[in-house]
């Protein structure tokens, strides 16, 4: 497929590992982001790794101005909409704020669209939005509910574009609910690099592997799991990635909609994820067990057989790959600086004023 894909947050984790892929698969795409939470070097990097220019706005997406000025600049086929806050313990500290930017910016993102007849939209959900799971593997029929601020605004993020999609104005959703990204870039040149703590247990038992912090607190020993300690579906960023590229392939090719969930289908324990860890860097990782942590469920893990019919989507990538990616990328310290620089503006509209921001000259990075 081809087109013009608008990513907004897509300087980000998920999205920028989804630039990359869908460069590889022929698409062309512009970068929207406030890199609240994601480095200004990546647009540069991602130059590196695919070769050509990037288009990087820097720009809040809840301004419609600037966003009707992308869209007037772009003759953009899709969106997909990324920027959002995902943090579930920080969801629970500052709920209105969670609210206000990932439901708030959602409408207003979706009020540019129509003005501008863009009517394709993938949009990243989450497996919280299943709660605490009545059984398992969680197929996308579950049951549906929240736990924490965060799992409620996908949810409801989730119920605007369906509904949008059930409507009159030709709108076609692709919701994808991911389970737990982790890995990195085989370049090692982007990968997870969180602003705040986000409270991920990966990039924190990298923390531990690279002597940045003395152990990992292991939340919950009394599990009914086969070692007591908490399971989830790890499923590798560039897996993530690539059923982005086939969500889109699917709503540009035929309009369908669709909700999937994105995980391999099968889980990890906290112990097995840290074992893992230290086989791939060679560092002893210590941990103490401390008291489960609020909102947590035991197990969580999809069914993959959905994405598996409907966009011909399976997770190839194991533990040990989403480690060794992690590892790769930790290891060579994050490279934040890029040998060749990408322009990031701030709007495109030549009568309103913008200053670009050079990577290297951006008081920024
Ligand atoms: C994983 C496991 C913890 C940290 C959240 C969001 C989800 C998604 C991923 C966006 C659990 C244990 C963790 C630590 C630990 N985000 N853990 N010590 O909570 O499954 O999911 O992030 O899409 O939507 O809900 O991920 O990485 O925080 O925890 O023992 O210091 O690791 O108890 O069992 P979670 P997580």
């Amino acid at each position: 497929m081809s087109g013009c894909i608008l990513l907004t947050g897509g300087a980000g984790f998920i999205g920028s590992h989804t630039y990359v892929a869908l460069a590889q698969a022929g698409y062309d795409s512009v970068i929207v982001d406030d890199f609240s939470n994601a480095c200004r070097s990546v647009p540069g990097r991602l130059e590196q790794i695919t070769g050509r220019p990037v288009v990087c706005y820097d720009l809040d997406v809840a301004d419609p101005t600037a966003m009707n000025a992308v869209f007037a600049a772009h003759n953009i086929d899709a969106v997909v909409h990324f920027a959002a806050r995902k943090s579930v313990p920080q969801s629970l500290a500052q709920p209105q704020g969670f609210f206000d930017t990932n439901i708030n910016t959602l409408l207003s993102l979706m009020k540019a669209m129509d003005r501008h007849r863009v009517r394709r939209i993938v949009y990243s959900s989450s497996a919280t939005v299943y709660g605490a799971p009545e059984s398992l593997p969680i197929p996308e029929h579950a049951p549906l509910s929240y736990t924490n601020p965060y799992g409620l605004s996908k949810l409801m993020g989730e119920q605007f574009l369906n509904q949008k999609a059930r409507g009159r104005g030709g709108w076609s959703v692709g919701i994808l609910r991911y389970f737990n990204p982790a890995g990195a870039h085989a370049s090692g040149m982007i990968g997870e690099a969180p602003r705040s703590d986000g409270g991920n247990l990966m990039p924190l038992v990298a923390e531990v592997a690279k002597k940045e912090r003395s152990c990992i607190h292991i939340y919950g020993r009394d599990y009914g799991t086969h070692d007591g300690t908490g399971i989830r579906d790890y499923i590798h960023v560039c897996d993530l990635a690539e059923g982005h590229v086939k969500s889109l392939d699917l709503l540009l090719g035929q309009g369908r909609s669709h909700t999937v969930n994105l995980g391999k289908g099968r889980g990890y324990s906290v112990l097995d994820v840290i074992k893992t860890y230290e086989a791939v860097s060679g560092q002893n990782i210590p941990y103490r067990f401390k008291p489960r942590r609020a909102g947590d469920v035991a197990a969580s893990f999809a069914d993959p057989k959905m994405a598996q019919a409907v966009l011909g989507f399976e997770a190839g990538r194991n533990l040990l790959e989403m480690c060794q990616s992690s590892w790769r990328w930790e290891s060579a310290g994050k490279p934040m600086g890029p040998a060749m620089s990408a322009t990031i503006t701030t709007t495109p509209h030549p009568e309103m004023q913008f200053t670009p921001y050079l990577i290297g000259q951006s008081q920024y990075v």
